[in-house]
């Protein structure tokens, strides 16, 4: 990443955080983008040479203002890491519709306006690297988050296959990853400590991924080690999704 402007959304919490410290530590000048301005400040702190932007992902003239101002303050930019996002419990019975937009307006439409916002000045360095946070919420349904999460993580997936083959001719990249359960304040927010020591038993690498697994994952589709990888997506989820749910120790009573 030495040399290289990294742009990462929601990079105030979480998994955005951990990638803007494993950028910054692999190199790369980071712009950290965010719409919690205090929490923003606190994690930029601790990053040397951070840029922080208060953004909102879910407005365009926001997005392009926090692109622009990192093309001015860094010279071009290279990676965008799509981690911004928000979780939401409502059954599908009870979902009020503000509430389903406002989902998909961060998660979904906040991925393509980014997305959009850094064509032009990738395609000016000649390539770049998209890395979307999707969510094995998009492969089968959310742990904790409702019909809205799960939809728009699929949405993502898929926008992630087209933007990869749109944007090959420009040689930009986009890839996903599909974290499992991480633990951060997303999680902390939504779960007892109870919930999260149980959760540990349907993971069959037996821990909570933790955001720095997903910041490896998403330097790994940001760099030249995957050159010729688009359109994919990583499943960072300790096991999960292969799973068929069992603890080992009925899996193992039942088996020969
Ligand atoms: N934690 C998990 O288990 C898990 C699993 C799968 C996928 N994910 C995905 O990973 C991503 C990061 O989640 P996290 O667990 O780190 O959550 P988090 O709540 O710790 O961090 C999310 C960050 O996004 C910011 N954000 C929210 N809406 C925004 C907006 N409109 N504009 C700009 N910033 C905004 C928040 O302020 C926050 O700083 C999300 O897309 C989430 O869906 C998380």
């Amino acid at each position: 990443m030495q040399g290289k402007v990294a742009i990462v959304t929601g990079a105030a919490s979480g998994i955005g955080e951990a990638c803007a410290q494993a950028f910054a530590r692999a190199g790369a000048r980071v712009a950290m983008l965010d719409r919690d301005a205090a929490a923003l400040a606190a994690a930029a702190g601790a990053i040397d040479g951070a840029l922080a932007l208060v953004v909102d992902v879910a407005d365009r003239q926001s997005v392009e203002a926090g692109v622009r101002a990192t093309c001015e303050a860094f010279g071009g930019v290279d990676v965008l890491v799509n981690s911004a996002g928000i979780e939401s419990t409502y059954t599908i019975e009870r979902m009020p519709q503000q509430e389903w937009d406002r989902v998909i307006e961060v998660n979904l439409r906040g991925v393509m306006l980014c997305t959009q916002a850094v064509i032009e000045p990738m395609s000016a360095r000649g390539g770049g690297a998209v890395v979307n946070i999707a969510s094995i919420a998009g492969k089968r349904i959310s742990y904790h988050g409702g019909a809205a999460y799960t939809a728009s993580k699929a949405g993502v997936l898929g926008f992630t296959r087209h933007a990869a083959f749109e944007l090959g001719i420009r040689r930009i990249r986009v890839n996903a990853i599909c974290p499992g359960p991480t633990l951060t304040p997303m999680i902390r927010r939504n779960a007892t400590e109870a919930e999260i020591e149980r959760t540990v038993k349907t993971i069959p690498l037996g821990r909570w991924v933790q955001p720095s697994d997903i910041a490896c994952a998403a330097l790994f589709l940001a760099g030249d080690a995957a050159a010729m990888c688009t359109g994919t997506s990583i499943d960072v989820d300790g096991g999960v999704l292969v799973s068929n749910g069992s603890s080992y120790e009925d899996y193992f009573a039942r088996r020969r």
